[in-house]
């Protein structure tokens, strides 16, 4: 009893001592500062919820960074990964292959849009983004159009932080921080329904940003490989949503201007947004079908059900057709890591694609998408709060000092993080982007757990506005 009570100060003392964290200004854990925040040690995942060392849970409002979709330690995920484990581990992906590898393309070119045939796997989200980047390039330059080096992000938008990946997101911090390192992107406006004007309706904002983006295509389209974008919610950017009549005039201005669509799927892909991808939501142009296909397609995250980093790219056969020719033609893309296409990996993320084929997921998150907003919508009068948006299982709330202004609470004052402190107290995980609280759970989430995620984030909120 007494080691149990003792287990997280006993760890978190240890991973101090000298283990350095992502995305933390470690300071903040030290455990003499004022305001410190805690380092807890997880020791086991449980369906919805983490057991730290001492014993008590946190239900994971936030899927441990948008990855988990069927629960920590899933039982038939983890099965398949010992099973694997046992037989083959891992092989180098140049030269030789293996049936985890094969299988996994062949239920990914089946389940994504049509048209994405070929598969190229690599180990983590911006990894994927950085070959979408040099694929894209590297097509244009084997068509010879070597002119052909620059890329168009959305404002708000975040693909990742290796330097390319960086170099194509929009996030204020990261981009002055790195800037002398970065590659310097054309950004053309989000069509994030946050900036609305008044009376503007999503669909308005859509036709606006399509329109400036017209006029940024239309001045450097001969000088740009791609367009990049975080299909219907920009999520680390704050989860920023907007209408998919986006994705449909963005796929038509690529077209007409001969530059490539690059979907980043990282984080909404894997059902998410309320289809198995979010490309799936854009409206047809002719109002029939509906969709659309990206020239590439980056997935990751709950491409393994949360269990192990891998990502995958997809693409067209004419894209692959660029590359292909004799050797000594110097066609072939020119990007390997030491993991690619690791097995254990692949045999995860084929039985995380099972469990889609076996369960209705998208029926069941259909239900409890509208049981979360339903919850949120008491939020919509408080003083505090100046939207709350919702696209399928990701929702947000977005804290301010001013409701009618929308003026933010200054920076320094992280209210967000009062709110992270207060989840932790009370046992559940919630990880405010800044001051946007938000809501993005594993799909094994049960109505009651949702209630108490959103119990706990209002009384959280009312903590972190009262003073
Ligand atoms: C849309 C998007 N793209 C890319 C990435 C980068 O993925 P990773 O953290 O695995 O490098 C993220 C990570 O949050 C993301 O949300």
């Amino acid at each position: 009893m007494t080691n149990l009570a003792n287990g997280n100060t006993a760890l978190a003392a240890r991973d101090l001592r000298h283990v350095w964290h992502p995305c933390t200004q470690m300071h903040d854990h030290d455990p003499t500062g004022s305001g410190s925040v805690p380092m807890l040690p997880i020791v086991r995942g449980d369906g919805a919820w983490l057991v730290d060392a001492n014993g008590k849970r946190y239900l994971d409002g936030i899927s441990s960074w948008w990855t988990n979709l069927f629960g920590h330690a899933n039982p038939r995920i983890a099965a398949a990964l010992a099973e694997q484990a046992r037989t083959l581990e891992h092989v180098i992906f140049a030269g030789f292959t293996h049936e985890p590898a094969i299988a996994l393309a062949e239920e990914l070119t089946r389940v994504t849009p049509p048209g994405l045939d070929r598969v190229f796997y690599a180990d983590n989200g911006s990894a994927a983004i950085e070959v979408a980047l040099k694929m894209s390039f590297h097509y244009w330059l084997n068509q010879g159009h070597g002119e052909k080096t620059r890329f168009i992000a959305l404002t708000g938008s975040y693909h990742g932080e290796t330097l390319g990946a960086l170099s194509v997101s929009d996030v204020a911090l990261y981009r002055k921080t790195y800037a002398p390192l970065l590659l310097t992107p054309f950004l053309a406006p989000s069509a994030d329904t946050w900036q609305a004007e008044p009376g503007e309706s999503p669909e308005q904002v859509a036709m606006r940003a399509l329109a400036a983006l017209r006029v940024l295509l239309e001045q450097h389209a001969h000088e740009t490989c791609a367009v990049i974008v975080e299909p219907l919610v920009q999520c680390a950017g704050g989860m920023r949503m907007y209408h998919p009549a986006y994705l449909s005039g963005l796929r038509a201005l690529c077209d007409e201007f001969a530059v490539h669509f690059i979907a980043d799927e990282i984080a909404v892909g894997f059902g998410r947004t309320g289809t198995l991808f979010a490309c799936e939501q854009a409206p047809a142009a002719s109002g029939r079908g509906g969709g659309v296909s990206p020239d590439f397609m980056c997935l990751s995250k709950g491409l393994t059900g949360g269990f192990l980093p891998l990502s995958a790219v997809l693409t067209s056969e004419a894209i692959y057709q660029a590359f292909y020719a004799e050797y000594a033609a110097g066609k072939a893309f020119l990007h390997s890591h030491s993991y690619t296409g690791n097995p254990l990996a692949c045999r995860v993320a084929l039985e995380t694609l099972a469990i889609f084929r076996d369960e209705p997921v998208l029926e069941r998150n259909r239900h409890l998408a509208v049981h979360l907003g339903r919850r949120l919508e008491a939020l919509r009068d408080h003083p505090h709060v100046a939207d709350v948006r919702q696209t399928g299982m990701i929702a947000a709330v977005e804290l301010v000092a001013d409701k009618a202004s929308r003026r933010p609470f200054p920076a320094e004052q992280r209210r967000g993080l009062r709110v992270y402190l207060h989840g932790l107290e009370h046992g559940v995980l919630l990880r405010p982007l800044g001051d946007v609280i938000y809501f993005m759970p594993p799909y094994v989430v049960s109505a009651a757990e949702i209630d108490l995620l959103v119990d706990t984030a209002i009384a959280g909120i009312e903590r972190a506005v009262s003073h």
